[in-house]
C-alpha cells in the first residue's frame, strides 16, 4: 500500500480520489484536518476499504511510528503542509512547525522504517515530497523558466519553509542513502480548492456579488496547472523517477492574475448570467508584502525523462473548474464557515 500525507486537502484530495479509481492498491491517509483539511472531499469514498483514513498530525513522531509499522507503506507521497502565502504572511508560526518540522519528523519515521525493511523491499521504497516552484523565487519578464538547476530564493515565509523542507529530503537522500524523490510544481487550480486562493476565491467571490480583490495592479505572472495532471505527473514520478533527483511540473501556462479574473468573470456571464456584470467587481486591492512578480517553469526533465505531459489546456481546466464550483455551491458554503470569515476579515478589511 502507500501512504499520504494531506490527503483531505485540495490537492491530495484530488490524488486520492483518482488514485482508488485507477489502482486497487490501498492508500492510506494521514491528515490532521486543519481549516484546509476536509473530510467532505472524500465523501464518495465513504464505504470505501482501499482508503483508510487516519487523522493524525504530521510532527507527532510516535503516531506516525505507529502508523508506519501497522501498514508497512511502500511508498510515501508527503503533501501535507500549510500552503497559503497570505497565511504565512499574517503568521508564520504554523508553517515552520508543519513545513519544516513536520518534514523532519516524517523523514526520521520514513529513514528508521526503510531500513528495517528486508533489502528487496527496502530497494523499491521511495519517500516522494510534494514542493513548489516557489522555493525559486520570482523572474522578471525577459527570464527564463525555472529548471531544476535554478538556486533556491524563497521570498515568503511559505516558500521558505518549503525550501527548507527540500533541503531536508535532499540531505537525508545524500546522508542516509533514503530513496526520496521531490517535485515543483507550479500553480495548481481545479475542482475542491479552497476559496482563499485565487482562482476559487474569484469564483465564489463573483457568485455572491462580492468585490473580486486585485492585489496591486494585477500584472503577476503564475503558471497554471490542472490538478489533475498534477496528480497524474506525481503517479508518473513515483512510477519512474530516479531516486534522488527533483522533478520539475509546469503547465506551459502563463498568466496575468487580471487575465485569470476576466476569464473567469466571462465564462459566469456567459455559463451563469445574473442582473450585475462580474467584471464591475473587479477591485483593486493593497499588494501582497514581498509579492512575487513571475514563476515559469520549465518540464523538459519530466517531459523526456519520464514521458509526462498534462492532458489540460488552460481553456479546457478552468471551464471544468467553474463548471464544478457551479455545481457543487453547497461544498462552498460548508467550507465558508466562521474560520474561513474571520480569515477574509485578517486578509482583506482594510486592504479594499
Ligand atoms: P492544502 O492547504 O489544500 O492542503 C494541505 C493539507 O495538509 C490539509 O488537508 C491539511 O489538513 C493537511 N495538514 C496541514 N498540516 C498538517 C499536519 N501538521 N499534519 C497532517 N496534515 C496536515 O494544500 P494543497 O494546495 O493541496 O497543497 C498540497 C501540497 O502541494 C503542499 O505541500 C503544497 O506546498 C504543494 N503545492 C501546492 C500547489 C498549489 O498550487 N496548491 C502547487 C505546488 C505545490
Ligand atoms: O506556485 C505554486 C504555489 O501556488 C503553491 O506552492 C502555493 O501553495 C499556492 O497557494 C500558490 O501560491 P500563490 O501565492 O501563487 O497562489 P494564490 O492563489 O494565493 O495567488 C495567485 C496570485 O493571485 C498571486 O499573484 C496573488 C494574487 N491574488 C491572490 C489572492 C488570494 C490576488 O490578486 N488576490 C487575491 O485575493
Amino acid at each position: 500500500m502507500i501512504l499520504i500525507t494531506g490527503g483531505a486537502g485540495f490537492i491530495g484530495s484530488n490524488f486520492v480520489l483518482e488514485w482508488v479509481g485507477q489502482s486497487d492498491e490501498p492508500i492510506v491517509n494521514i491528515d490532521k484536518l486543519t481549516y484546509a483539511g476536509n473530510l467532505q472531499n472524500l465523501s464518495l469514498l465513504e464505504r470505501n476499504t482501499q482508503h483508510i483514513f487516519v487523522c493524525a498530525d504530521i510532527c507527532n513522531s510516535d503516531e506516525m511510528s505507529k502508523i508506519f509499522a501497522h501498514h508497512q507503506p511502500r511508498a510515501v507521497i508527503h503533501m501535507a503542509a500549510e500552503s497559503h502565502v497570505d497565511r504565512s504572511i499574517h503568521g508564520p508560526e504554523d508553517f515552520i512547525q508543519t513545513n519544516i518540522t513536520g518534514t523532519f519528523r516524517l523523514l526520521e519515521t520514513a529513514r528508521h522504517y526503510w531500513r528495517s525493511l528486508p533489502e528487496e523491499l527496502r530497494l523499491a521504497f521511495r519517500f516522494l515530497h510534494v514542493s513548489t516552484d516557489e522555493v525559486f523565487g520570482t523572474l522578471s519578464a525577459d527570464e527564463s523558466a525555472f529548471t531544476e538547476k535554478h538556486c533556491f530564493r524563497p521570498n515568503s515565509p511559505y516558500s521558505a519553509s518549503k525550501a527548507a523542507s527540500d533541503c531536508l529530503v535532499r540531505a537525508y537522500h545524500h546522508t542516509y542513502g533514503l530513496p526520496t524523490l521531490t517535485t515543483h510544481c507550479s500553480n495548481n487550480y481545479g475542482a475542491y480548492q479552497f476559496p482563499e486562493k485565487l482562482i476559487p476565491l474569484m469564483i465564489t467571490n463573483a457568485l455572491s456579488g462580492k468585490p473580486l480583490p486585485v492585489y496591486g495592479d494585477g500584472q503577476q505572472i503564475r503558471d497554471w496547472l490542472y490538478v489533475n495532471d498534477h496528480c497524474s505527473a506525481i503517479r508518473c514520478v513515483l512510477e519512474k523517477g530516479r531516486p534522488g533527483e527533483t522533478y520539475n511540473i509546469g503547465g506551459r501556462n502563463e498568466k496575468l492574475n487580471l487575465e485569470i479574473v476576466h476569464t473567469i468573470c466571462d465564462i459566469l456571464q456567459r455559463e451563469h448570467p445574473v442582473n450585475y456584470d462580474y467584471r464591475n467587481l473587479i477591485t483593486y486591492v493593497a499588494d501582497r508584502p514581498g509579492h512575487d512578480r513571475r514563476y515559469a517553469v520549465d518540464s523538459h526533465k519530466i517531459h523526456h525523462e519520464l514521458g509526462w505531459e498534462p492532458a489540460e489546456t488552460f481553456a479546457t481546466g478552468i471551464g471544468k473548474t467553474v463548471q464544478w464550483y457551479l455545481q457543487n455551491q453547497e461544498w462552498c458554503r460548508n467550507v465558508q464557515s466562521g474560520e474561513y470569515r474571520k480569515w477574509v476579515e485578517t486578509n482583506y478589511i482594510g486592504r479594499i
